[in-house]
């Protein structure tokens, strides 16, 4: 058997044939296809306004600064990729940790609480992790009640929806972002974008993703004026150009992904191997995590990935609680009373989980799975 990693990219003819075209056009960067790209993807999520850029890191970035300001608190949720609390710290904002809900998010219900008790905190940034969005009807009631910013981390979730509500619509919040990277849905390899239903924020952004600068029409020929501390956050007409490809294909992609959760759920129905959560056509599934209690098993997670790695299976661990890293733990943070995501961490690791794995290959990592948990 090849190795079968966790998660991986799907490229098919078309996708290569737009790149080409393409690289053999007038533009590589800063044309036509990045524009098409971006109003494609609005379309796709029902949001008024989308800004492509170089990675989903960016797209935090520029969204912490369109959104908060210097020493602002922030909750957020230790169960992420190190980017989302990290783009609070790039703008000097705080981040306060939030435990997580039984289905890995941020447990909205203590976000409340905190709001209640604390009426400096200035915004949540949740994560719609593994591809389960954030509850809509309670983000909703928190944004209606509350005079906060919310951010939408749905780099897990583009093809999701919530009753009717799609991923990037910013239906309940100020702002989402996107991640391109190649395990993610879809691919322009590096990249990323911020959705927006404020035409405000969406100015600014564009303002920032470009050095700060601003070019209008009254201005002399070769003018341009540096309004913000800006960057080159931009993308390539080359990597819009597969995004755009990409696209057409989504709605496929996470049509196989359902069909693969629905097996390993099937497979792992009354067994020692507990999913996350179950299908039920919400989550995107980005990842398909399962959780293990290794307290009563004569194997140890260190153990389970070697194992896995002999079977040439690269199962993934997501996530190390943020706010126990090193870094953080030298700001201060790390004693947090997050008892869920502490369960969680000791508990979880995500099995394979992409449209290109094949039957056979998921047959072959159900039966793997059962044996050495079982062994
Ligand atoms: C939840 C989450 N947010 C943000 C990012 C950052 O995206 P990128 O790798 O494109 O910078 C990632 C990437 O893994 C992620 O998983």
């Amino acid at each position: 058997m090849n190795f079968i990693p966790y998660g991986k990219q799907f490229i098919k003819q078309d996708d290569v044939t737009a790149v080409v075209e393409t690289l053999k056009s007038d533009y590589l960067t800063t044309g036509p296809k990045v524009k098409e790209f971006e109003e494609a993807l609005a379309d796709y999520c029902g949001a008024k306004y989308c800004v492509a850029v170089a990675n989903g890191t960016a797209a935090l970035h520029l969204a912490s600064l369109a959104i908060l300001n210097k020493d602002d608190k922030v909750l957020t949720t230790p169960n992420s990729f190190l980017a989302t609390s990290n783009s609070i710290l790039y703008v000097g904002a705080k981040p306060l940790f939030v435990d997580i809900a039984k289905d890995g998010n941020i447990d909205l219900d203590l976000c409340e609480e905190a709001l209640k008790k604390d009426t400096s905190i200035k915004a949540i940034y949740g994560v719609a992790f593994s591809g389960n969005m954030l509850n809509q009807e309670k983000l909703k009631h928190i944004k209606k009640t509350y005079n906060i910013k919310i951010l939408e981390d749905n780099a897990h979730a583009i093809g999701a929806e919530y009753n009717g509500i799609k991923s990037g619509s910013c239906t309940n919040s100020d702002i989402s972002i996107f991640s391109f990277h190649p395990v993610k849905h879809l691919t322009t390899a590096e990249g990323g974008a911020i959705t927006t239903n404020s035409k405000a924020l969406y100015e600014k952004l564009l303002i920032l993703r470009g050095h700060g600068m601003v070019k209008t029409p009254d201005m002399k020929p070769w003018e341009y004026e540096m309004r913000e501390l800006g960057f080159n956050y931009r993308i390539t007409d080359i990597q819009c150009a597969l995004g755009l490809s990409q696209l057409k294909k989504l709605p496929d992609f996470v049509k196989r992904r359902f069909e693969i959760a629905k097996k390993y759920d099937e497979a792992f129905n009354n067994t020692i191997i507990k999913p996350l959560y179950t299908f039920d056509g919400k989550s995107s599934y980005h990842l398909y995590v399962v959780q293990v209690d290794f307290a009563k098993l004569n194997i140890s997670k260190v153990d389970l990935f070697h194992k896995f790695r002999e079977k040439s299976i690269g199962i993934q661990l997501h996530y190390i609680p943020i706010n126990k890293q090193p870094y953080y733990k030298s700001l201060g943070y790390g004693e947090e009373n997050t008892p869920n995501m502490d369960k969680y961490y000791e508990k979880c690791f995500s099995l394979p989980m992409y449209p290109l794995l094949s039957d056979e290959e998921q047959e072959y990592v159900i039966k793997t799975t059962l044996e050495i948990l079982n062994g």
